[in-house]
């Protein structure tokens, strides 16, 4: 059964009593609205944890003035019932209050992996980011963690972070679920409109096609733009479509591809950001 706790002191107590009984334990921290991507994450949490805590929290630290932190979706009830079927244990719902208690003055900066792509139209972001996961795996201490593929620069600057600050917890990758389309779940595709949920499914299209072009040796900015071009004809604003290294997200120097890579997006639907990438 799933219990649920919406203070600190609630979830050390569990967790402690967990750690008395000799149990290890995962962790995946989350903002809710919780689709079958999340639920995914939970299930390998599982399958290297004997618990789970899940953490439904809706951050405003990495949301900037204008962003959709007050219209986020919240569905709390709905969250504990998917976490419940799928075997999680714990529950960890804060209050901003609870997080951000009068007088919070502190915070985490990353740089290396957080520089550009989503830091260049979003730079309050990682800073929240890191901020929040800091706290959270203080707040838990779990053995191990799990972060979505779907947001590969976040689980970039999460390693960087947990390394750079032995905060000594494993991290594990989840690879990213998909709609029929190849559109990559999100909270936010409940945003979108029917005529914008068929032109969103396009973006996988375009970055699997740009993987394809890098792998089999084209010039990368024949390519890029080839992607760039058709992006643009079918999204809002399109604020990057990148081919970066794999493993740093530095810029590739050479001409064609020589190293691991990662193709990385975002665009605009009407009002609603999306973002996706895939392997080279
Ligand atoms: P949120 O967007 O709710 O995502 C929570 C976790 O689910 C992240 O690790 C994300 O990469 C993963 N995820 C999202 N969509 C996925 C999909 N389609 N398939 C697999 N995994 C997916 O990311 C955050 O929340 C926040 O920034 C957080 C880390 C909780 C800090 O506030």
């Amino acid at each position: 059964p799933l219990s649920m706790t919406d203070t600190v002191a609630g979830l050390r107590d569990e967790v402690q009593s967990w750690r008395e009984a000799g149990y290890t334990v995962g962790f995946v921290p989350t903002m809710g609205a919780l689709h079958a991507g999340h639920i995914s994450l939970v299930r390998t949490a599982l399958q290297r944890a004997d618990r789970v805590v899940a953490s439904v929290f809706v951050n405003p630290a990495q949301f900037a003035p204008g962003e959709d932190f007050e219209t986020y979706p919240r569905t709390l009830e709905e969250d504990a019932a998917k976490l419940a079927e799928a075997g999680c244990h714990l529950l960890y719902a804060p209050t901003v209050r609870e997080m951000y208690p009068t007088g919070f003055a502190s915070a985490v900066h990353v740089d290396g992996p957080a520089f550009g792509l989503e830091s260049q139209t979003r730079p309050h972001f990682f800073g929240g980011v890191a901020t929040v996961v800091t706290k959270l795996l203080n707040q838990v201490r779990p053995d191990t963690a799990v972060f979505g593929e779907k947001d590969y620069q976040q689980l970039l600057v999460i390693r960087r972070l947990v390394t750079d600050l032995d905060l000594g917890v494993e991290i594990v990758a989840g690879e990213t679920l998909r709609e029929g389309d190849g559109l990559a779940m999100s909270s936010r595709n409940a945003y979108l409109s029917a005529e914008e949920r068929g032109r969103a499914g396009q973006l996988n299209l375009i970055l699997k096609d740009l993987a394809q072009e890098a792998a089999s040796g084209k010039p990368l900015e024949t390519s890029l733009l080839h992607a760039r071009t058709r992006a643009e004809e079918v999204f809002d604003a399109v604020d990057y479509i990148e081919i970066r290294n794999a493993h740093t997200l530095q810029a590739i120097e050479t001409e064609t591809l020589e190293e691991p890579a990662r193709v990385l997006a975002a665009v605009r639907v009407g009002k609603t950001r999306l973002i996706d990438n895939m392997a080279v």
